[in-house]
């Protein structure tokens, strides 16, 4: 029997380390759902990375390897249903899910002028999102060998040592996330779920100044979706190593 497929889903894949997930992801034989809020940058991103594939060497994820571009609103419930609906017409099962779509908007405040807007679409995207895809998606998870779902977290949501006083809505959205990891690990026993940081990468949110490439930040991401240890679950890792909340 062959076995099938594998099948991953990245949210927030338009740009940044999302899409580098997809590439790496593919490179790696999956068939890779490109989940973008922006229907015309989602559709370009997932256009590029399959002419890449034209290119690759690799005779089997050359003809094997594909990305879809697939609709979906982190932050909208009802987009991410129909996100769901559209997945069900073209895959029945899903291997890895990986929560990376989320936004930093207050990198430039502290605490005491966090205002209640920019507080609640934060959690709403970074924390309350990925729940909400999660629980939409678990369905298809279950249909797999060996599902995973990797949330992107930051080191910036650590608790241990202490906060630094740098964007307190964004990490506490993120300290909120490994909450999620720890609670879906507990109630999923068959599907690992774990949280990752990236490092600092140079992206439209990292900036210029950081000290990774896309590749780098990505790599850890798809070490957790695709190859880590499948009894490795409800931690927080950096580099392929566990980190402390
Ligand atoms: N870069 C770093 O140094 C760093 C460090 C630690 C953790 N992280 C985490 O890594 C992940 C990716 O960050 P990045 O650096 O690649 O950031 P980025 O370049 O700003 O990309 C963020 C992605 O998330 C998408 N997104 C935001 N809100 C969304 C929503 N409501 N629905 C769907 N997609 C949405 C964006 O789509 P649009 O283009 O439509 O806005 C974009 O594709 C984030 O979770 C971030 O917190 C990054």
């Amino acid at each position: 029997m062959t076995r099938q497929r594998r099948v991953a889903l990245v949210t927030g894949a338009n740009k940044g380390i999302g899409f580098e997930v997809v590439r790496q992801l593919r490179r790696e034989g999956f068939r890779v759902f490109l989940g973008a809020r922006d229907e015309k940058g989602g559709r370009a991103a997932a256009d590029k990375l399959n002419k890449e594939a034209e290119k690759d060497s690799d005779l089997v994820t050359r003809h094997t390897s594909l990305v879809t571009f697939l609709k979906i609103d982190i932050a909208n419930n009802e987009s991410i249903k129909r996100a769901a609906e559209e997945f069900s017409k073209q895959s029945d099962h899903l291997d890895a899910l990986v929560n990376n779509a989320g936004i930093l908007l207050d990198d430039d405040k502290d605490i005491l002028t966090t205002t209640p807007e920019t507080f609640e679409i934060t959690l709403r995207t970074n924390t309350l999102g990925a729940l909400l895809v999660s629980q939409a998606f678990v369905p298809f998870l279950k249909k797999s060998d060996a599902p995973r779902i990797v949330n992107v977290s930051s080191s910036g949501g650590q608790l241990t040592d202490g906060a630094d006083g740098w964007a307190p809505a964004y990490c506490i959205s993120k300290t909120a996330l490994n909450g999620v990891t720890s609670q879906l690990a507990a109630a999923l026993p068959k599907i690992a779920v774990n949280s990752v940081c990236p490092g600092w990468v140079r992206t439209d949110m990292g900036g210029a100044n950081a000290t990774r490439s896309v590749a780098e930040g990505a790599s850890g991401i798809v070490w957790l979706a695709a190859d880590a240890p499948q009894q490795e679950t409800g931690k927080f890792w950096r580099d392929r190593k566990v980190i402390p909340w």
